[in-house]
């Protein structure tokens, strides 16, 4: 560049500099070009996730457990997101997939780890384990610092309205079906009295299992939802076979 058309440039820079007007209008410009790149692809491309085998969304029963899980902030001392690093997959298992979490609402990876990450939970301890350590986990773990939430044990579950929690997550995107909804109440039912059949509940919810979950088995409480919650976490996808689509994916580069 020439003496000249640098100081030309410079003297353009300098009115941009003066106006504050101007530098607004053009930081905003500028920024918004970098917006638009970043972000507009993603209303284009048909799926930002992954679909993996195996996902399906939470039955009803499992669905209260969560909510009681967010209700008692679980989440401020538990997150559900194992990363792919040696240590965490060695202690926790295979990393988690963002499919796992497709149907998460809020989801719950957290960001703080007072206990262990929870994303691969499920199946790992009996009923009666999950039901003696919600309720004082110093039995199991002495020096545990979990508070104690036996209570759960006496709360009946309120579940009159959960079919408007499945409406409320099928706006969002979650593919809960007419049958799903209209059926909500007598889901929850059959998932954790042993006394009433399931009906379809497996059929809709591959893999779902219905039994009783807090030794109680005269009522549905809300220990019943919250370990048929925990009892499901992670366990929905045979990670192995996704991992594998996923790397297939990356390579073929979708
Ligand atoms: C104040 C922090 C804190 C809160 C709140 C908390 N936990 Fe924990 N949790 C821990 C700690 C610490 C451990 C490890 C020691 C133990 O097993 O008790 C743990 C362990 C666990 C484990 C065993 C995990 C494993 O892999 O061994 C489960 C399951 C669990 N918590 C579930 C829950 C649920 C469900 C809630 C909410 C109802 C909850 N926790 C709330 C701190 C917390």
């Amino acid at each position: 560049m020439s003496d000249n058309a640098t100081k030309e440039a410079l003297s353009g820079h300098k009115k941009l500099e003066r106006n504050v007007t101007l530098l607004g209008a053009a930081a905003l410009v500028t920024v918004a070009i970098g917006g638009i790149v970043e972000i507009a692809p993603l209303f284009w491309i048909d799926n930002t996730i992954e679909q993996v085998e195996g996902m399906r969304p939470y039955t009803p029963l499992e669905q209260a457990g969560r909510d009681i899980y967010v209700r008692e902030g679980c989440y401020t001392c538990h997150s559900q997101m194992i990363r792919p690093f040696k240590d965490e997959v060695e202690r926790y298992g295979h990393y988690s997939l963002a499919a796992e979490s497709m149907y998460d609402h809020p989801f719950q990876w957290g960001s703080k780890r007072t206990g262990p990450d929870l994303a691969r939970v499920g199946g790992r301890y009996s009923d009666e384990w999950h039901v003696q350590h919600l309720a004082n986990p110093q039995s199991v773990v002495p020096e545990s610092v979990m508070p104690q939430y036996g209570f759960l044990s006496d709360e009946p579950l309120e579940f009159e309205y959960i079919a408007d929690n499945l409406v409320a997550l099928s706006r969002v995107g979650v593919p809960y079906t007419e049958a799903d909804i209209e059926q909500a109440r007598q889901d929850v039912i059959g998932q954790a009295d042993p006394d009433v059949a399931p009906g379809d509940l497996a059929e809709r919810y591959p893999g779902a299992q219905s039994r009783d979950y807090d030794g109680d088995p005269d009522r549905i409480t809300e220990m019943d939802a919250l370990v048929a919650y925990l009892q499901v976490l992670g366990t929905m996808v045979d990670v192995n076979a996704a991992a594998a689509q996923e790397v297939l994916a990356g390579e073929s580069g979708r």
